[in-house]
């Protein structure tokens, strides 16, 4: 588990790095103005590699590159320049909305931070970006208390806008909303993009809502990469065999509970390979024997922007799949 910068211990044995981190060898990239959704079930990483992103978790290896510039670095230590670009937005507003503020207060504050504007214009700004989210800008005279959650959702995306960012980390933003209030969300979300070529990091357990949004995806397994390509890419044949599980929705079995007859659990392993190489052997129903516990698959590329780590070539898979 990669550690939060704040506790980072510096000596002694609990400074030791962790056996096995929550997120494993992971590399991938977002364009301006493009959508990657980062998808895979609770627990597979996808907050914790936002967390890193956004300066919040010290990788213990590997460099994050934004605009050509490292910034494997801790938030604190980030520029302001660098702080105002990215910006993240989480599931639950209510954590991160100050309740004894009005939302002039809360969303013109980084509005003085990163622009230093204060007074009238400060105050048009937040109008401005109250509209933006469909806010009336009355609202601003407003504490959180007096809002539903979709609109307290919408002001936390202003806040985040109110530094315009480059990068928005969307981190399950839309889980805790009605349907409705979602699709209002999403067609925001494309709006801003469209308007301003924002760049989102979008994770959400919804596969419906990654269909929609999303130009490509990234599937995640125990803090491994597995599948990443294009939206269409990645929802139809050849899927890596977790996203094939995944996105058919079919029951995964828990480590150890339920496995195919023919599948050895990871805990028949010994030692070191008590670890399989690919993490989701022990759940796989495409298993091909003890090459999956015990060589790392490799990646095969199924097209110049669609590639699936599995020792199942994509061709074979595609075959399996369209049985
Ligand atoms: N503060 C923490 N301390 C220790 N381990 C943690 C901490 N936060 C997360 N983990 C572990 O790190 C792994 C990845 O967790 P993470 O929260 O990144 O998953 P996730 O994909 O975002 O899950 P979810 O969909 O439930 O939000 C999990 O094994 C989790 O138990
Ligand atoms: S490498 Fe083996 S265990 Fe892993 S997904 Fe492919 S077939 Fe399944
Ligand atoms: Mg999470």
């Amino acid at each position: 588990m990669p550690r939060g910068y704040p506790e980072r211990p510096q000596t002694g044995e609990s400074d030791q790095l962790p056996a096995k981190p929550a997120v494993r060898g992971v590399s991938f990239s977002i364009s301006p103005g493009e959508t990657l959704a980062l998808v895979g079930e609770s627990g597979s990483g996808k907050s914790t590699i936002v967390r890193a992103i956004a300066g919040l978790l010290a990788p213990t290896r590997g460099r994050l590159v934004f605009d050509g510039q490292d910034i494997t670095l801790p938030v604190e230590r980030r520029t302001k320049e660098l702080r105002r670009q990215i910006q993240l937005i989480l599931q639950n507003p209510d954590a991160s909305l100050n309740p004894r503020h009005r939302l002039w207060r809360i969303i013109g504050r980084p509005i003085e931070f990163f622009f230093r504007t204060s007074g009238r214009e400060q105050q048009r700004g937040v109008a401005e970006l109250l509209e933006t989210v469909q806010l009336d800008a009355g609202y601003m005279w407003r504490m959180p208390s007096d809002l539903s959650g979709g609109e307290r959702q919408r002001v936390a995306i202003a806040r985040a806008l109110a530094a315009r960012p480059k990068l928005l980390l969307c981190d399950e933003i839309l889980s805790a909303l009605d349907v409705s209030v979602q699709a209002g969300i999403l067609n925001l979300l494309r709006a801003l993009q469209a308007g301003h070529g924002l760049s989102f990091l979008f994770i959400s357990h919804d596969l419906a809502v990654v269909r929609s949004l999303a130009h490509r995806v990234a599937v995640l397994y125990q803090g491994e990469l597995c599948e990443v390509g294009g939206v269409r890419e990645v929802f139809s044949p050849p899927f890596h065999p977790y996203t094939e599980v995944l996105f058919r929705a079919q029951p995964v079995p828990a480590p150890g509970e339920d496995l195919p007859t023919d599948v050895p659990s990871g805990s028949e392993l010994e030692g070191e390979e008590a670890v399989p190489a690919c993490p989701f052997a022990p759940r796989c129903p495409r298993k091909v024997g003890s090459i999956c516990d015990r060589v790392p698959p490799p990646w095969s590329t199924v097209s110049a922007t669609h590639a699936i780590r599995c020792h199942i070539p994509g061709g074979e898979l595609a075959k399996l799949q369209a049985i």
